[in-house]
């Protein structure tokens, strides 16, 4: 449990000719998460001097500053992990005082890993994959699963955003997967972000999926709208690799991974609908406040307008949710 503390102390007097006003307050909100908190420290004044019976001179004065304590989010076993993956019923802390993690190497990739070592992934990036994928990686490093001939590609990226700004899905999958399984460049399908000729980018990527014999494993989220890779709703179920306008609500809710929302890139490139049906498995991922969305998609009406509607098509897709 956290504890919520105020403190306010103020001063208030004056005479006939100055009526004066001083406060301070002090707030400190503490999470349910240890080390977690918010606090507030500010203080006002206000001071009024009556200069004759028309005339008054106010004089006010407020600071305040806030300071957020957050537990970063963005590391195997963080508290990001913690919550995202652990049902309420699981505790926050192991024994040991390290967050409790629920999962093991998720079974889905070992699988296809083991069926076919030459598998072609294409991956998602984003919060929701991200504990899978440090699983993975561990696994694979305990060398319980080879990776050497897999091929991995990236599902989407934002256009413009250079492959080691640490807001683009290039450098997700660089500090996930690359970096510690070494994986060599030879093994990734991504798109280049940069390239002048951006239609062009996404040509080459149909065709080099197509050379590799077609994508096995398809892992993809969702977005709050529906959205799969960046296919935002009213993307043709026939769309193919693209170039696409995205919708402000996307960029508003991946405004976290720039700077802040003016930074946030107006197009992106991404697998079209058509692209990720063709491939022989999908996985959705999706956890908490993506519910009604997920609730939409798989009971609701196949349509363009929520985007992973669509996957109710695919005979071979599954929807792993908490
Ligand atoms: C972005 C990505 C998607 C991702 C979605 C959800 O829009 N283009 O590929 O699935 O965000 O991200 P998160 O898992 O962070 O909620």
């Amino acid at each position: 449990p956290g504890f919520i503390k105020e403190h306010n102390a103020s001063l208030t007097g004056g005479n006939k000719w100055l009526r004066r006003y001083v406060g301070a307050s002090y707030s400190n909100n503490e999470s349910y998460v240890k080390g977690n908190a918010y606090t507030r420290v500010g203080m006002r004044g206000n001071f009024d001097f009556i200069v004759t019976k028309q005339i008054k001179i106010s004089l006010n004065t407020s600071w305040t500053r806030g300071i957020n304590k957050r537990v970063p989010a963005a590391w195997a076993g963080g508290i990001g992990d913690a919550m995202s993956n652990a049902l309420p019923i699981y505790p926050v802390y192991n024994d040991d005082k390290t967050y409790f993690r629920n999962g093991t190497s998720n079974p889905v990739f070992r699988h296809q890993v083991k069926q076919k070592p030459a598998s072609v992934f294409c991956l998602a990036s984003g919060d929701t994959p991200r504990l899978a994928y440090q699983l993975f990686a561990e696994a694979v490093l305990k060398e319980e699963v080879d990776v050497s001939g897999c091929t991995f590609i990236g599902l989407d990226e934002w256009l413009g955003i250079p492959s080691d700004n640490e807001g683009s899905c290039a450098s997700f999958f660089q500090r996930y997967l690359t970096a510690p399984l070494h994986l060599p460049a030879q093994q990734w399908l991504l798109f280049d972000a940069m390239a002048t000729d951006a239609r062009q980018q996404c040509t080459i990527m149909d065709e080099q999926i197509a050379a590799k014999g077609g994508i096995d494993l398809m892992l993809v989220g969702i977005g709050m709208n529906g959205h799969i890779g960046f296919n935002e709703p009213g993307s043709s179920i026939f769309s193919k690799t693209r170039l696409i306008n995205l919708d402000n609500s996307t960029r508003i809710s991946n405004s976290h991974e720039f700077q802040n929302i003016t930074k946030v890139p107006r197009l992106a490139l991404t697998m079209g609908i058509s692209t990720i049906l063709s491939a022989k498995r999908i996985a959705l991922m999706a956890w908490g406040m993506k519910a009604p969305i997920v609730a939409r998609s798989v009971e609701g009406q196949v349509t363009e307008q929520v985007p992973a509607s669509i996957l109710q098509q695919h005979n071979n897709c599954e929807f792993v949710v908490d």
